[in-house]
């Protein structure tokens, strides 16, 4: 029997590199190189990458076999494909109760987020943001010369939405990380809904995006997506990626989801064909598989409630943490925790300014990385091992 192309791209020849591709898909380290601007990760395939909020695991089993069936696509564009991109927004759109023209598909949500920052700050209308929090608005800003805004976290290291309703007058462009990076905190949909409704009153013209990046792996139950209110409410987008519980940050997808006015604007700048047929067919087969999701976010609990339990036991704090991340309060600045760790193969997050010289942010990872992470932590923290990890295991 000849081999065909489809027979080589299913047959066994191909099982070994599954879990290959998967990892290779997560592409540890991007966030992070996309922060710091550069690639800080050891090319070590054994390090345990515990630094750029990835899912471990990768794609799901079945958007892994969804890629593998479109790798024979790879020949056609987007939008001669199937599925296609249009095959992508439907099942986005279809998902969320939105219309396909309420959803703009990016290059991982990044895309989304630049985008609305050049678009709709500028000409004197700043940028406003937290301190810490995701960087990317700040990094545009600065990039074009925009004004940027960033208020401090509050004591709990919770955004401060009234502080930052009180600087709002004027802005084009305001963002909410909720939960927020790096914090892992969270606020509930009263307090986001008032902070809304007060940056409307404040400055009425301004592009409010809630980024939802970590939405999939909150588990406090008040939690709720704002994307039911961008749908009707003007000036309000939700961005959310396939980086984090989907597992595909290497693949490279994201979108934004709101009003259709706002989502217009959008579209005009994001270039044509922005994902490609492999993160397409990824994106459609995840979102059909709503369960691997929910045992994703229950992986994930359980090897955060491990790494913070440790870490508490051990004396050191740390935020109740709703995503795949920790900002644990260690006292001492993160560079020479991350250099101890990374000589010890466990590579952890970068610096998080202003709270460098005493907070460092680590990501989840497996349950077996994270006890072999703690083991590290704990010899790095001159803590016995043993009697850190004993009473948490
Ligand atoms: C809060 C937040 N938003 C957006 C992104 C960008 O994700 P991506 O461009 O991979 O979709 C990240 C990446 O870490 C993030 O933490």
């Amino acid at each position: 029997m000849p081999l065909t192309r489809r027979a080589l791209l299913r047959g066994p020849r191909l099982e070994p590199t599954l879990s290959a591709l998967a990892t290779m898909i997560a592409a540890r380290g991007h966030e992070e190189a996309l922060a710091a601007g550069a690639a800080p990760v050891p090319a070590n395939a054994d390090a345990i990458r515990i630094s750029g909020n990835e899912n471990p695991l990768g794609p799901g089993p079945r958007a892994l076999e969804a890629v593998i069936a479109a790798l024979e696509q790879s020949g056609r564009y987007p939008f001669n494909s199937h599925p296609g991109g249009s095959d992508l927004t439907a099942a986005i759109a279809e998902r969320f109760d939105a219309d396909p023209e309420q959803i703009v598909v990016g290059a991982g949500s990044s895309e989304i987020l630049r985008n609305a920052v050049r678009v709709f700050a500028g000409g004197g209308r700043h940028v406003l943001t937290a301190d810490p929090s995701y960087g990317s608005p700040v990094t545009e800003s600065t990039k074009l010369g925009y004004t940027c805004l960033q208020v401090p976290v509050d004591s709990e290291l919770r955004l401060d939405l009234d502080a930052m309703a009180s600087r709002a007058r004027g802005a084009g462009f305001v963002y909410l990380c909720n939960p927020n990076n790096p914090t892992a905190t969270i606020h509930l949909p009263a307090a986001i809904e008032n902070f809304i409704a007060a940056i409307r009153r404040a400055a009425p013209e301004a592009l409010i995006l809630v980024d939802e990046a970590y939405h999939d792996y909150v588990t406090d139950p008040g939690h709720r997506s704002m994307i039911p209110l961008a749908l009707s409410e003007p000036n309000v987008v939700v961005a959310r990626t396939f980086s984090k519980a989907y597992g595909m940050a290497g693949l490279r997808l994201g979108f934004g989801i709101g009003h259709r006015d706002a989502i217009e604007t959008l579209r005009r700048y994001k270039l044509s064909a922005n994902a490609n047929v492999l993160a397409i067919a990824a994106g459609v087969a995840s979102l059909r598989d709503p369960g691997h999701i929910e045992r994703e976010r229950e992986r994930n609990r359980e090897a955060r409630t491990f790494t913070r339990a440790f870490f508490d036991k051990a004396g050191y704090r740390s935020t109740e943490s709703q995503t795949n991340f920790l900002f644990v309060e260690l006292r001492r600045p993160a560079k020479g925790f991350r250099d101890a760790c990374g000589k010890r193969n466990v590579v952890v997050g970068r610096d998080f300014p202003p709270m460098e010289k005493t907070h460092c942010r680590i990501s989840i990872g497996t349950m077996e990385e994270m006890r072999r992470a703690c083991d590290v932590f704990a010899e790095v923290l001159d803590i016995a091992a043993t009697d850190a990890a004993g009473g948490v295991q």
